[in-house]
Parts: structure tokens; C-alpha cells; sequence
């Protein structure tokens, strides 16, 4: 049984403000936009409108949208500027727009894990939008989750444990792309060292709680034993499995998803191989991770052995010749 708590947060299932609709779809988060044509430049009103949207519903969906890959670009940078991924596939000439091309030729990667974007950043990316251009007539749809329900979810006093805790996030599912040039790989972890982010971050704009853990990119809690480590993690990454923080999106041509990076994670489900999907994306810079003020490790500190003046560090392991 999960902790039980106000289903649907409440609020109208259809609300509409300068002419734009946004209809709840998901129980958590998730609402199509209507009433807007993102091929055309959007009054500031209606800008207003869907950026709101996207905080309050985590994501937002925008259907029948035959826009072009400069488009998106003009629609992302409304929000702010956009990010060039490290890893991701692009054509070179505007390579803040990712193009994943799926089809017999190029099998899926990478994402059929659940994470948010991009988090072994500094400061990961604020949100991130996919635009379908091409979807198989089976499978190929993006699960999606919200990470302040999961957060919610957790027992008053798991929630009370893991505040101040901080996360260590790195490159791991990107060095196989390395296999066979390691000092590539090492320029590329000078570039982007592990990265530590509150495990419970604060939404810069709603405030709400969000777990901030995923199984992509996060490898171990700071300041804990690997075996403890491992254990919370695993306990913490269960929470995106719930299906009702979940939301999943079926994909037609022409179809937007914009998700606040802050508080989902997604999984794209890799069910659709040889089949072709084509996606554009594109993603938008995020700023400082805010969590709970730290606990002073000293404070939690047990000293194991006590002795006199100075000890021999690590059992006298070093490195040969050392
Ligand atoms: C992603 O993780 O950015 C891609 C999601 C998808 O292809 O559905």
C-alpha cells in the first residue's frame, strides 16, 4: 500500500485563460494545451499562459502541431536558452536541436531508463521538448512521472530522513560511447565530473517537494556507506515505478511533449525496434538545484576507532610504489 494522499491535487480538469485550454489528462501531472498554433509567434499572454501550465501540470501536450525544427527552436527559446547536449545525435548546424532518427539501421539507446534530463549537469536542464515527427504504428510511446507525487508518496518519516541528503550524478550511461577512444572518455569526464544535487531539491517556482534521484545518472548518496547507499537508492528509485505518479504518452505525428525536467522523470519505452520513429528535441537551460539545508555530518558521526595522535589511513592500502 502507498501512503494515500489527495488524488489529483485538486483544481478544475479544464481550465482556460486568453484562449488557451489546458485539460488534465493524467492524474499527477500531464494536461493538453489547446488553443494555440505553434507555428506562429504567441502573444506574451498566452506565453504566460503555457508556462504556468507547465509548473502546475509537469507536462504538456500540444496536438496537431506540424511545425518545423526552427520553430521548435523559436518556441524553446521562449523560455530560455536552449543547451547543446555532449552525446545526443544532431545535423551540426543547429545542434541544440537533437534529432533522434530510430529506425532498422539505428536501434534506440539510452532512454528506455528512468530519468530526467541531462542531471550530471551543474544545472540540469529546466525543461525539455519533444516534438514527433515520424511514430510506428505500434509501441514507441514515452512514460512520464511525477517526481513531487513520488516525493508526497514517501512515508512522513522516510521524507524526514532523506532531507539534507545530498547525490552524487555522472556520465555513466555514456561511457560505452567510448569503448574504443578512453582518452576521449577522459576529456569528456574532466568536461563533466560527477555532479552532487540535493536529493530532495525545491521547485524554483511552485515550491513543491521533488525527489530528485534517478537511475540513469545517479550513482551513490553522498557521505554513505556503498551498501546503504545502494539500498536507499534503490528504495528511492521504486518511487517512479508507482503507477499513479505515472503518466503515459501515446505519440501521433505532429504531437508536442513539453515536461518540466524539475519534477518528472520519462522512460521511452523501446518496444517499437525495427520500426521508425522520429523525434525532434530540444532543451532548455536550467538553473541552481535549491534542497533542504544539509545536516552537519560531523554531527552524525560515530567514531569507530579512537586513538592517540595520528593513525594510518585506509588499513595502509596505496597505490603500488607509492
Ligand atoms: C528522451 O529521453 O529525451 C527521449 C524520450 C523519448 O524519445 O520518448
Amino acid at each position: 500500500m502507498n501512503k494515500p494522499f489527495a488524488f489529483n491535487r485538486g483544481g478544475p480538469l479544464v481550465t482556460e485563460r486568453a484562449g488557451v485550454t489546458a485539460r488534465k489528462v493524467g492524474a499527477y501531472l500531464g494536461a493538453e494545451i489547446g488553443g494555440v498554433d505553434l507555428r506562429r509567434p504567441l502573444p506574451d499572454v498566452q506565453f504566460q499562459v503555457i508556462e504556468a501550465a507547465l509548473v502546475q501540470h509537469e507536462l504538456i501536450i500540444f496536438r496537431d502541431q506540424e511545425i518545423t525544427g526552427e520553430d521548435l527552436i523559436a518556441f524553446g527559446r521562449r523560455f530560455g536558452e536552449l543547451t547543446v547536449h555532449p552525446f545526443a545525435p544532431n545535423e551540426g548546424k543547429a545542434p541544440e536541436l537533437i534529432k533522434f532518427r530510430n529506425d532498422e539501421k539505428v536501434p534506440p539507446y539510452g532512454t528506455d531508463v528512468w530519468h530526467s534530463d541531462e542531471t550530471f549537469r551543474a544545472e540540469p536542464p529546466m525543461a525539455t521538448i519533444l516534438c514527433a515527427k515520424e511514430v510506428p504504428a505500434v509501441g514507441g510511446d514515452t512514460m512520464f512521472v511525477s517526481m513531487s507525487a513520488a516525493y508526497e508518496g514517501l512515508s512522513d518519516r522516510l521524507q524526514q530522513f532523506i532531507s539534507g541528503l545530498e547525490a552524487i550524478h555522472d556520465i555513466k550511461p555514456f561511457r560505452p560511447l567510448f569503448e574504443k577512444n578512453p582518452k576521449k572518455l577522459q576529456e569528456y569526464e574532466l568536461k563533466y565530473p560527477p555532479r552532487v544535487h540535493p536529493v530532495v531539491r525545491i521547485h524554483p517556482v511552485s515550491g513543491r517537494k521533488v525527489l530528485f534521484v534517478n537511475p540513469q545518472f545517479t550513482i551513490a548518496i553522498k557521505g554513505m556507506e556503498e551498501r546503504e547507499s545502494r539500498s536507499l537508492l534503490d528504495v528511492l528509485f521504486h518511487q517512479a515505478l508507482i503507477p499513479e505518479y505515472q503518466f503515459r504518452h501515446h505519440w501521433a505525428p505532429h504531437t508536442i511533449a513539453m515536461w518540466d525536467n524539475r519534477s518528472t522523470q520519462h522512460y521511452a519505452v523501446h518496444d517499437y525496434y525495427p520500426q521508425r520513429r522520429y523525434m525532434d528535441r530540444v532543451t532548455i537551460r536550467g538553473g541552481p538545484v535549491t534542497g533542504m539545508p544539509a545536516a552537519d555530518p560531523a554531527s552524525l558521526r560515530r567514531l569507530k576507532y579512537v586513538a592517540e595522535g595520528e593513525v594510518v589511513p585506509y588499513g595502509g592500502h596505496r597505490p603500488i610504489g607509492d
